[in-house]
């Protein structure tokens, strides 16, 4: 990566991040930084450029609030003997993504492929897709099923997304891609069903306003029936 470009981002990160843009950029995961798509509120993400594709970085703010990670990931059998200083957090929940996403990859669910986590820095497909809440589907009813199919191939898989909704699934030619895999915890959390049903909620409330007539309960059954 050109120094120039290192530069300009030397206002967004700190030192240690910067230094783990270029060992990535050195190991060939991506060349360049083009630009950022979103400032989320716990990390900023770009597009990066990777031979003729592009590919996303997704940088968690080294100021994020590591508290409630911590809380949140101390639960998940993975991650309950994390410790540490606010930077092992950080990392650990990036790296907690980047696990997400390999799981889910390896479940055939609709997902970006992850391709390397270092710090607090991952590196994953990129997808040229509106968000859902954005670009709501042509035929809902169709695009609900393919939908809980994905939801169900997670669950399968061992994992339930728990922050899921139209923020967090992009609408690609009419199929969904599930993103934003941070919060994704394993189905042995002791929470599990009560985050399942929150997410069920959530879609059941987008896809009812469209003109569907979906149960809540009914659509949980489906899911967890799939409990092991
Ligand atoms: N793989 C991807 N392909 C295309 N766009 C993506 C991809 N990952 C993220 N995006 C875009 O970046 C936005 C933010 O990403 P994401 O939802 O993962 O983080 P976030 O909501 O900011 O998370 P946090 O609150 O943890 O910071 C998404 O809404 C989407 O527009
Ligand atoms: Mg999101």
């Amino acid at each position: 990566m050109s120094k120039n470009k290192f530069i300009a981002y030397e206002n967004v990160f700190d030192e240690a991040t910067l230094r783990g843009i270029f060992k990535l950029s050195g190991q060939g995961y991506f060349e360049a930084i083009e630009g950022p798509i979103s400032t989320g509120k716990e990390s900023n993400v770009f597009t990066v450029k990777y031979k003729d594709e592009k590919r996303v970085a997704k940088i968690y703010r080294t100021s994020a609030n590591f508290k409630k990670m911590y809380d949140y990931m101390k639960s998940d059998p993975r991650f309950s003997g994390i410790k540490g200083t606010k930077l092992t957090i950080i990392y650990a929940w990036a790296r907690k993504e980047f696990r997400n996403l390999l799981r889910a990859r390896e479940g055939e669910v609709n997902a970006p492929t992850p391709f390397a986590v270092h710090q607090n820095i991952l590196i994953m497909e990129y997808f040229d897709a509106p968000l859902l809440q954005n670009n709501g589907p042509k035929d809902p009813k169709m695009f609900y099923e393919k939908l809980i199919k994905e939801v169900i191939k997670l669950f399968k898989a061992g994992l339930v997304h728990a922050d899921l909704s139209e923020f967090n699934i992009l609408n690609y030619k009419e199929k969904p891609i599930l993103i934003d895999f941070s919060h994704a915890l394993d189905t042995r959390y002791p929470n599990v069903q009560r985050l399942l049903k929150r997410d069920i909620e959530n879609l059941v409330r987008y896809f009812n306003k469209r003109g569907l007539k979906l149960d809540e309960k009914t659509e949980f059954e489906r899911v967890w029936v799939h409990k092991k």
